[in-house]
């Protein structure tokens, strides 16, 4: 047990800094044993508050102070307090400098949070609070300053030297060692600071803004990689060409540079002009990353991008806050993706992802709001809630508001507080003085946790000619929120009639009928719509496009369903008709396995014979929901008859419509060959429907298509037919053509980390017996190591969030496994740690006897001395 209790931080004793930091000055010289940081802080009193002066109290963590400077004044011992996570001191006037210098050991820094080496690279990691293990500052995002940057390196190892802003001075050192000057002109937070020093390569170009001022756009690789860096570039143009149009934001500094690593916790950084990714996030070619990396990647470049306007130019005041960053910029980054590729699948992929993980997260131990009102360890809170409900949110207003009026709020908050750190408060309020409505009751999103639940029933009176929907909202209790109030939610609807036609509608009151779909604004906790004119009974398409994060019920027949599936004009809910026909026949085979699927099943061979429907909305179709979306759909889980009815379901469809989805593969498969490979996506679209059509047919094991797997594994020109026919392989009965494939893959991508992290992840994820021996085996294997973040997601998150069968055994093996990862783990990477227990904190949800032995391990991680803050909150929270 830890002795000493981590500090509950609380958003209501929010208080404004008692000094800023006009200007810092760094400088960093950096050697093999350790690394120096000298930096001069130009300091002033507060001037909003009054002219006492109360102590100084410096933020810094893992420090070693050499020495320690007020004025030009070397301070004694006596003249400062030092804690493990403070250096205090007494100015004696309201502007002064303070010098220090301090010492530190990047290379042996496995948490990746501040100065640390990946590979054979100096990078930074200081959101949120790394800057603190870097140098003693007041690490908070209302500090904002100016800051210039030297670093000093052996020229030999390190010959790219990088910081924020522009180069301004360089040169040659003592010792073979140089040196670069960077300055950044833009005031920022500490937690946007970073520096890179590194044998890199780099691909350059550039880009033109809209008011014609030239930027220089530099992605810098290790040389081996210099080859993956096109689509990466190609994305950032794209990027900032549509924040240009959609949002008239331009960029700033005339160079922006993108650094890849190998090590890094997350996804990737929106450091000032220097963001730094995670490899797998910005590096591809067609050989070695598949079409969802590439879109990943997109998506990703883009969101970093944005964030220039959106995080670094307006921040956030406090890390509370956090969503005005992230939500508005997920927003962004998945407006921009469902420009550049399919609307309706882009829409359909986020839903999904929202509605198994970020509703698993809102309805578990976890659960808080957009804006959070306490935190231990604020790394805890970059949640699924943070970014996609967060963008969910921004969603609603865009979609309450309309495009112009939103637009107009987006301008009026960017020119009211640039050069601000600012709060979710300050955002809502730009929106609603830029559109004139009224958002009050809305910001109850913000501050309440839990997915809404509307409960619709519909009533049709052939008398009167009217239809009436009636709307009825609650959310169950989360956390510290027993009882919630109503919320304003933007419920989209649309009417269909006897031949699947979009109706007029026309509500009571209204002089004139529109046509298509139609925002009803729920705002009550009961609510009745009331359409006129109705002639004939519809069918009603609710919450089209999924326009609210909401879980909605209404009571449709199967035949219902199946008509909308075939009929809907909104692309979104026919995937979600045939989705919710999946869940029943789900649940129809777990009550009895003989049930009678033939509905969904010919409603399936139906669109696999449309010629009408875009060929990317019949992949989504075709996939079944996940096993975890499944899970969420019981209060008491039990994961293998999940998994035997779902897998039951899959070779019945792979069966029944062998004949349909053998002619489609075969079709997509010839052209896949015949034409070049393109990121595309239409042959995006092409190759994903032939995926997943060979998905279904590997199912029957039948000897020409088992031949046309292993053919398009070993001849296809592109990651994402070869990973697909491999996913297949792995995942079938056929040994010794999986033994062949997994090792050739592995002889041909042994030194491509990327690509061998897909070896991995897609054995660890596989849910054939055996998993956890699986497991053991590849954690053994040369490439693998636990200080590596893509490699504990491909091996041991693979297994925990994939592999759920195996995760997931009686005996309570899996949950051993992890809890042992998670203590190893936490000594060295406490973020890495509470983040890959995030299965274990769902123990409520399961059936016995898998509830009782994760909550065992949950325990038993509690009792376990020297917990980090992170993990020391997750357990405490899910216990
Ligand atoms: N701010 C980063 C992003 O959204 C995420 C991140 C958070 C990265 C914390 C590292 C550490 O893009
Ligand atoms: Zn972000």
């Amino acid at each position: 047990m830890r002795t000493e209790q981590p500090q509950m931080i609380r958003l209501s004793a929010y208080q404004q800094p008692d000094y800023l930091i006009n200007e810092t000055h760094l400088t960093f010289e950096l050697y093999e044993e350790y690394a120096l940081v000298h930096a001069q802080l130009v300091m002033q009193r507060n001037p909003a508050l009054d002219t006492n002066l109360p102590p100084l109290h410096l933020d810094g963590q893992e420090l070693s102070l050499q020495r320690l400077a007020l004025n030009d004044r070397e301070l004694s011992a006596d003249e400062y307090q030092l804690s493990p996570y403070q250096l205090s001191l007494q100015p004696d006037s309201e502007a002064f400098v303070i010098d220090s210098t301090v010492r530190i050991e990047p290379q042996n820094n496995t948490a990746l949070e501040g100065l640390y080496k990946s590979g054979g690279m100096f990078c930074t990691q200081c959101e949120a609070e790394g800057f603190r293990k870097i140098t003693y500052y007041l690490d908070r995002p209302d500090v904002m300053s100016r800051f210039t940057t030297t670093l000093s390196a052996d020229k030999n190892r390190y010959p790219v030297l990088l910081s924020n802003g522009n180069l301004i001075a360089s040169g040659q050192a003592e010792e073979g060692r140089h040196w670069a000057t960077w300055e950044d002109p833009f005031k920022k937070p500490a937690y946007l600071f970073a520096l890179v020093a590194g044998d890199l390569w780099c691909v350059e170009d550039r880009f033109t803004t809209l008011s014609g001022r030239e930027v220089t756009l530099q992605l810098y690789v290790e040389p081996k990689n210099i080859d993956k860096c096109q689509h990466g570039m190609d994305s950032l143009k794209k990027s900032m060409r549509w924040d240009e149009e959609k949002y008239g934001r331009e960029y700033d500094l005339d160079i922006f540079m993108i650094v890849a690593v190998d090590d890094f916790n997350m996804g990737a950084m929106e450091n000032k002009g220097l963001n730094i990714f995670n490899s797998s996030c910005v590096l591809a070619k067609p050989e070695t990353a598949t079409d969802a990396t590439y879109q990943r990647i997109e998506s990703i470049v883009a969101h970093e991008y944005f964030h220039n306007w959106s995080g670094n130019r307006v921040t956030c005041r406090d890390w509370f806050q956090l969503s005005l960053k992230e939500g508005f910029t997920v927003f962004r980054d998945i407006q921009f993706s469902a420009d550049m590729n399919s609307k309706a699948v882009k829409r359909i992929e986020d839903v999904a992802y929202l509605r198994t993980h970020q509703f698993a997260e809102d309805a578990g131990p976890m659960a808080h709001p957009v804006r959070p009102e306490e935190y231990l360890e604020i790394s805890n809170f970059y949640t699924l809630t943070i970014y996609e409900k967060g963008a969910e949110v921004v969603r609603m207003i865009h979609t309450l508001l309309g495009e112009k009026a939103f637009r107009q709020g987006s301008d009026l908050y960017f020119a009211r507080h640039d050069g601000q750190a600012v709060t979710c408060d300050d955002f809502i309020q730009a929106m609603q003085d830029a559109s004139g409505q009224d958002l009050t009751q809305f910001k109850r999103w913000y501050s309440q946790a839990g997915t809404p639940v509307l409960n619709v029933t519909d009533h049709y009176d052939p008398q009167q000619q009217v239809y009436r929907l009636k709307v009825k909202q609650s959310c169950p209790a989360t956390p510290g929120q027993p009882d919630k109030a109503p919320l304003v939610i933007p419920l989209a609807v649309g009417l269909l009639d006897a031949k699947g036609r979009d109706l007029p509608l026309q509500l009571a009151g209204e002089t004139q009928a529109s046509i298509g779909t139609r925002v009803l604004v729920v705002t009550e906790a009961e609510q009745t719509f009331e359409f006129i004119k109705v002639t004939d009974a519809p069918v009603p398409s609710l919450l089209r496009d999924f326009s609210a994060p909401v879980n909605l019920f209404f009571a449709y027949s199967t035949e219902q369903l199946v008509f909308l599936l075939k009929h809907d004009s909104d692309g979104f809910n026919r995937w979600e008709a045939g989705q919710q026909l999946a869940v029943r026949a789900i649940k129809a085979l777990m009550a009895d396995a003989k049930a009678d699927l033939s509905a969904f099943i010919h409603a399936l061979g139906a669109v696999a014979q449309d010629p009408t429907l875009d060929v990317a909305l019949k992949a989504e179709i075709f996939s079944l929901p996940s096993e975890s979306y499944l899970i969420e759909q019981f209060t008491q889980a039990d994961v293998q008859a999940i998994h035997q009815a779902r897998e039951a379901l899959r070779l019945q469809i792979a069966v029944q419509l062998k004949d349909a989805l053998w002619t489609r593969y075969q079709s997509a498969r010839h052209i896949s060959q015949e034409v070049e490979y393109s990121a595309q996506a239409d042959h995006v679209a092409r190759r994903r429907w032939q995926n997943v059509a060979l998905s279904y047919l590997m199912l029957t094991e039948l000897p020409e298509i088992v031949l046309a797997c292993v053919d398009q594994f070993e001849h296809a020109d592109n990651m994402t037919e070869r990973f697909a026919a491999l996913t297949c392989l792995v995942n079938s009965s056929l040994c010794y053509e999986k033994q062949q494939a997994l090792a050739a893959f592995e002889r041909e991508f042994a030194d491509d980390a990327q690509v061998m992290d897909q070896w991995f992840s897609v054995q660890a994820g596989s849910f054939l017996k055996g998993g956890l021996g699986r497991v053991k085996t590849l954690m053994q294997h040369p490439k693998f190591s636990i200080k590596n973040p893509n490699k504990v997601r491909s091996v041991i998150g693979a297994f925990a969030n994939q592999s759920l069968v195996n995760f997931h055994q009686a005996d309570g093996s899996g949950y051993a496994f992890l809890a042992e990862q998670i203590l190893q783990l936490d000594r060295l990477n406490p973020q890495m740690a509470a983040r890959i227990l995030a299965p274990l904190t769902r123990w409520q949800r399961f059936a016995e006897p898998q509830r009782s032995a994760m909550k065992k391990q949950l325990q038993r991680i509690q009792q376990a001395e020297q917990l980090s803050p992170d993990v020391y909150e997750v357990v405490n929270k899910s216990l």
